[in-house]
């Protein structure tokens, strides 16, 4: 599968966001990475869909939507989802995850089911069909600069082979979380080929094409 990177908005600096988009342009950057945060499901509030549209008005680049909010069939209609766009729900948010992917389905965007460090993979059982990316949370949702929780790069493993014996081998898998370089090697190999990249990789220093170049070389 194609290795992808989609940079995590909320670690970008919202002064440069104009030069930021231009790099990620020029670099050829797959999605942009929108963290939505409710501050119940997780301790925490970033963007929102004011951000989201502002987005759209200022490049192409298909929107990546981690809805890390409590029961987020609720608010799809006020985001600017759409053809080529990701949106990602927590199989742990909602008691109606199935409805909530149809409704990501319906409005033509890709859905993704994301999983925390903790969940099991049994929990993607039921909506295998509904899907088309996996996004596994390598820490634990809700802030950027955190460590990469071990397990989980196991678990990266363990859910491509979950999905290629299911016959679901298109679906692809998202790593979210402390995706530096040299763990994005490692996530690679593991099966992983859409990379969040925040602190730890796309916003480090002030190359940031040269990060992005250095990303797809760890990823290759
Ligand atoms: C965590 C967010 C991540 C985070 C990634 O809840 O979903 O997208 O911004 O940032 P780093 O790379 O610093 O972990
Ligand atoms: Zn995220």
């Amino acid at each position: 599968m194609k290795k992808q990177i989609s940079p995590s908005m909320m670690c970008a600096d919202i002064a440069e966001i104009k030069s930021t988009l231009k790099t990620f342009e020029e670099c050829g950057i797959e999605y942009l990475h929108i963290d939505i945060m409710d501050g119940a499901f997780v301790p925490n509030f970033t963007l929102g869909p004011d951000y989201c549209k502002a987005l759209k008005k200022m490049t192409n680049i298909p929107l990546d939507i981690h809805l890390m909010v409590e029961k987020p069939e609720r608010f799809l209609d006020i985001f600017p989802i759409g053809f080529g766009d990701y949106v990602a729900v927590h199989v742990e948010s909602t008691p109606h995850l199935q409805r909530a992917l149809a409704m990501i389905k319906a409005k033509g965007a890709k859905a993704m089911v994301a999983i925390n460090p903790a969940t099991p993979i049994s929990a993607l059982d039921y909506v295998l069909p509904d899907i088309d990316g996996v996004l596994v949370m390598t820490v634990n949702p809700g802030f950027a600069g955190q460590k990469l929780v071990p397990q989980t790069l196991e678990k990266i493993q363990q859910v491509r082979a979950y999905l290629d014996r299911k016959g679901y081998a298109h679906v692809e898998i998202e790593v979210d979380g402390n995706v530096s370089f040299e763990n994005a090697t490692k996530m690679s190999t593991a099966g992983a080929n859409i990379f969040v990249a925040g602190t730890s990789s796309v916003f480090t220093g002030t190359d940031m094409a040269g990060n992005i170049a250095k990303l797809r070389e760890a990823v290759l």
